[in-house]
């Protein structure tokens, strides 16, 4: 462990930085962990304290820190070419190269045609835009609705944020866009419903049925889901959801759009999110995994049905009028292509499932200990929920500090972990192997002695 001196001038400074959704009151006055380092599935910090990243930064890095070939890729783009504009008819190689190879990956999912951006937010604002472009051209500009989950997150933007399922998120900058609905999301552990896995998927297909039939299908123009809700909690829905999902879509002609920012690209065990539930959706929205967050990234991915009618009306009805400067910026690119030889090369989804499954085993050994909830999860990534009673699933008091606590213990103990609100979130690289995952498991059993003893000892 280092003394620390360097990094006191830095610490110094911290102050004129405000961070992604944290209150600037609350972190003015505190000292951010600073992340200086990565290789492979660890970080330092700037005391060079080293971590297992159970994050992968922030869902993203899947094929690991500082990989030698993404950093060969970007250096060499950035000798030969370091930016370019891809409007109108103009592009570069890096940039096309990249649209074919993720068709090709995703050929299975009928994704034909890919439109770039710079991050996940642009993905679904993209994803939005085509989908109501793709009714307006046929003359049915009355489908503007938009039907997503509760839970969901959908990214920042203005689109993203009049999705997004929790109250807050939408509130605090309203008004947000118009047309934007909520059905329930199929959680297993907390539905007023049932405790039957497969009746709870044909329930909340037919909570998205009712709500087609009660907005008029003939004004909504799509609906839109994570595969499986990542920040929302890792919420796992049933096997039978995402094809009866699809059915209805079909039955009512409207577009499905699969978030599938986190899950692309191998986090959940496969390819992508929505192949693992069997189904090909119209759109998919893909960032983080495209290059494992080496370089910022979006894209949004559509099938046949919508290149077809793009691509046969000429403009003005057919003019894609949405572009972003950094759509597919070269050295982004390279460095996609080079993390998805990666994915590739050593089946990430693969590994994911395996890995996962070892990971989640792990984690079910947790289960007896007093705020445990809930464990869930899907290849590499998943939570456990903290509840205040585990009888009655009393959730955690809004101000408790037990995820905080036991995110503290485990990077304590070698592992950084995400504790949001009663959630503790697990996204480790998809490189991971079981004995980086067995440091994770470790971490929080020590996490959860110590946090009980202390609970223990002030309630004696
Ligand atoms: C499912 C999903 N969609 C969209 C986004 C937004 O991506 P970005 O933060 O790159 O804008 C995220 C980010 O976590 C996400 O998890």
């Amino acid at each position: 462990m280092a003394d620390g001196q360097a990094t006191r001038p830095l610490n110094d400074r911290t102050k004129y930085m405000w961070h992604p959704m944290s209150s600037p009151m609350l972190t003015h006055n505190q000292t951010p962990l600073i992340i200086e380092r990565g290789a492979g599935v660890n970080i330092w910090d700037a005391d060079g304290n080293k971590y297992f990243d159970a994050m992968s930064g922030l869902w993203c890095v899947n094929v690991g820190h500082c990989r030698p070939e993404i950093r060969t890729a970007i250096t060499d783009q950035l000798d030969q070419l370091e930016y370019h504009n891809s409007f109108l008819n103009m592009t570069h190689s890096k940039a096309v190269e990249l649209a074919a190879r993720i068709t090709g990956l995703l050929a299975e999912d009928d994704m034909q045609r890919v439109f770039f951006s710079s991050g996940g937010s642009d993905a679904v604002e993209s994803a939005l835009k085509i989908a109501r472009l793709y009714w307006r051209i046929q003359g049915k500009a009355e489908r503007t609705k938009f039907i997503a989950l509760e839970n969901c997150y959908h990214g920042m933007h203005f689109g993203g944020t009049a999705l997004n399922g929790t109250a807050i998120s939408r509130t605090a900058f309203g008004p947000t866009v118009a047309d934007c609905y909520h059905v329930a999301t199929p959680n297993l552990y907390r539905n007023p419903w049932t405790s039957d896995a497969e009746e709870l998927g044909e329930i909340c297909a037919q909570q998205l049925e009712r709500q087609i039939i009660a907005q008029n299908p003939a004004t909504v123009a799509a609906f839109i889901a994570e595969p499986v809700q990542g920040i929302g909690g890792v919420i796992v829905p049933p096997a039978n959801y995402w094809p009866r999902v699809r059915e209805i879509c079909d039955k009512y002609g409207i577009l499905l759009i699969s978030d599938e920012v986190v899950t692309g690209f191998g986090r959940s065990g496969a390819m992508s999110g929505a192949r693992g539930w069997g189904v090909k959706p119209d759109i998919m929205c893909l960032a983080k995994g495209l290059t494992s967050g080496y370089i910022p990234m979006g894209a949004t991915a559509v099938n046949s049905r919508i290149a077809q009618l793009f691509e046969s009306t000429p403009p003005p009805q057919g003019l894609l009028l949405h572009g972003y400067t950094y759509s597919g910026h070269p050295v982004a690119a390279a460095a996609g292509l080079a993390s998805l030889d990666i994915v590739e090369r050593e089946d990430l989804p693969g590994n994911a499932r395996i890995v996962g499954d070892h990971m989640l085993n792990g984690l079910m050994e947790l289960r007896d200990y007093a705020h445990v909830g809930d464990i869930r999860g899907k290849g590499l990534m998943a939570a456990i929920e903290l509840v205040e009673d585990r009888k009655t699933k009393a959730p955690l008091a809004p101000t408790s500090q037990f995820g905080n606590q036991i995110a503290a213990i485990c990077r304590e103990n070698g592992a950084l972990v995400r504790a949001v609100g009663s959630l503790l979130i697990f996204s480790p690289p998809l490189v991971s192997t079981t004995q980086d995952i067995d440091i994770l498991i470790n971490a929080l059993k020590v996490a959860f002695e110590t946090v009980d003893a202390k609970l223990g000892a002030a309630m004696a």
